[in-house]
């Protein structure tokens, strides 16, 4: 078993990674052994499995001290984050190749998950360069909503640099539109420049409409298939989680 590591990105925050990483990852974990990484000190991802004070963190990672993920759901393992990883750039800036401290970190892992997810700050800085090269594959979630496109080329570009100087095995796996409603005339717009810009084959077809169960099973501290299995947020991150399955799929297979 060798993980395939799998990070939500994007420099704008609300905008469905915290949440696509938690339900996905969920998701994941009813088939196999799934490791879940927050790398924001804003620390949203660890709050909603109870995780304000844990005793070791990602910052632990970072500083390459001894690590242990913390189990929170069968098959479902943490590594939280808190806020003292805010200064973490600083702290690692005169460590030899800065850039791939967490891809060396997670080296020892990758044979005890079949996935690992990456939530990520919403910001370009050291840590997000780790996590990019840590990656196999990167998710853009956006919200469908005004101006939420600005700054996705920069994204996909910063994945491109990053793939070309530091990891060669980085691909974008797709953007997914967050919030959606089909019924707002911004979502048409919305396509239009997805269009315009190229990007049309690289959208997910499964959308995660706007879905107020989604809130309140953040609000419950519950991943949405324990909140609600009805509800439409559960469907379409069920839905998200066949398709990302199959891409994978199709991509391995591909380059063999
Ligand atoms: N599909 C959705 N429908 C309704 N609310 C959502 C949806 N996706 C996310 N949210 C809510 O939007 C807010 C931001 O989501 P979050 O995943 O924390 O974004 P990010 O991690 O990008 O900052 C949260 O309060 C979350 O509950
Ligand atoms: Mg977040």
């Amino acid at each position: 078993m060798k993980a395939t590591t799998i990070v939500f990105y994007n420099q704008k925050g609300g905008v469905g990674k915290t949440t696509t990483a938690i339900n996905l990852a969920a998701q994941a974990s009813m088939r196999g052994r799934t490791l879940l990484i927050d790398a924001d000190n804003q620390g949203n991802l660890s709050l909603q499995f109870h995780l304000s004070e844990p005793k070791t963190s990602i910052r632990d990672l970072f500083l390459q001290k001894d690590f242990v993920p913390i189990e929170v759901r069968e098959n479902l393992d943490v590594i939280p984050a808190t806020l003292d990883f805010a200064g973490i750039d600083l702290e690692i800036q005169n460590t030899l190749s800065r850039e791939l401290i967490l891809s060396r970190a997670l080296e020892p892992y990758k044979n005890k998950y079949e996935y690992i997810f990456i939530d990520c700050p919403p910001d370009i800085s050291l840590v997000t360069v780790n996590v990019l090269s840590a990656a196999d594959y990167v998710v853009i979630p956006i919200k469908a909503a005004q101006f939420s496109l600005d700054g996705v080329g920069g994204m996909i570009e910063i994945a491109s640099k990053i793939k070309r100087a530091i990891n060669p095995k980085l691909s974008i796996l797709g953007l997914l539109l967050t919030h959606y409603d089909e019924r707002l005339n911004i979502t048409k717009d919305i396509f239009n420049v997805i269009k315009d810009n190229g990007w049309s084959a690289d959208l997910f077809d499964t959308k995660i409409r706007v879905n107020t169960a989604i809130e309140n099973a953040q609000f419950e501290r519950k991943t949405i298939f324990e909140y609600d299995r009805k509800s439409n947020g559960a469907i379409d991150y069920a839905s998200l989680g066949e398709e990302l399955q199959l891409k994978i799929k199709k991509l391995q297979d591909g380059t063999k």
